[in-house]
């Protein structure tokens, strides 16, 4: 009697699937999505942020694996305060929740958390727990997760608008010194490189205001995925087809080679 074959599978690692010399430095992602994916399940729009937290969970982990250094995450935007008392209530209580979870996994994994936006405009609990975090976790090198909260890109520019225009005035520097680095350093964004591939879930193509200077060369990817289904998969495919775009920051395809 023949024996049977022995079938063995091989799950790829994440970076397998990937060109490892091609690997975007920054991504950033509008997590769209929550409140229609709750709908089309019946359920009331808060479960779909409960949801959307464990997709957080899993693409921090995913990037962490694959080896980007930078992830910014579009956790709330200066807009979202005008949504229900409850709903803004439970993605607040969300977010603490979140910390206070996590902060274990961020540590084992050496990730630095960071926060841009207003953060002054966060309730009282939030701000103590992202504080407490950041401090905790700010010696992490392995990678930068910075959580977007109470950020508006429009807001942002005004404020370093306002700053070097007192600098100016106050004779720190003069207007003819103003250049690209200098408006980087006044940004939220000032510790993180320019974002590389900018990810919007949801079947939404549009950027809601969210890092509209720092996003100036990324490459835009759109899914129609919910963001509570936003898999590890569906991360690598964002990847996968970055990977496969020509950047060419204004140049032409025979210059760069
Ligand atoms: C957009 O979906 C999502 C948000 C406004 C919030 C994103 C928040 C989370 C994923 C959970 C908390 C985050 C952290 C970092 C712990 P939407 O409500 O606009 O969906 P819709 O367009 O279908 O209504």
């Amino acid at each position: 009697m023949g024996k049977s074959p022995v079938i063995v599978t091989f799950k790829m690692s994440l970076r397998d699937q990937l060109d490892t010399n091609k690997l975007p430095n920054h991504i950033a992602i509008i997590m769209d999505g929550n409140g229609r994916w709750a709908k089309q399940k019946g359920l009331i729009r808060v479960l779909g942020h409960e949801s959307g937290t464990k997709s957080v969970r899993e693409t921090v982990e995913a990037c962490a694996e694959i080896g980007i250094k930078h992830l910014t995450l579009y956790a709330f935007s200066t807009e979202n305060w005008n949504r229900p008392k409850l709903e803004v209530q439970t993605l607040m209580k969300l977010l603490v929740k979140s910390l206070k979870k996590e902060i274990k996994t961020l540590q084992d994994n050496e990730i630095k958390l960071t926060a841009i936006g207003c953060l002054k405009d966060l309730p009282e609990k939030a701000f103590n727990e992202l504080q407490y975090v950041k401090e905790k976790t700010k010696n992490n090198e392995r990678m930068t997760l910075t959580l977007a909260l109470s950020y508006g890109s429009r807001e942002e520019l005004v404020n370093v608008v306002k700053e070097l225009s007192l600098k100016v005035k106050n004779n720190i520097i003069s207007a003819e010194t103003i250049d690209e680095s200098i408006i980087n350093k006044h940004l939220y964004t000032q510790n993180l490189p320019d974002v590389d591939l900018l990810i919007r879930t949801s079947g939404e193509q549009r950027i809601s205001n969210f890092l509209l200077w720092q996003i100036a060369y990324a490459e835009l990817y759109f899914t129609d995925i919910f963001w509570p289904d936003f898999k590890k998969e569906h991360l690598v495919e964002a990847i996968r087809e970055y990977q496969n775009r020509e950047r060419r920051f204004g140049k032409t395809s025979e210059q760069l080679t």
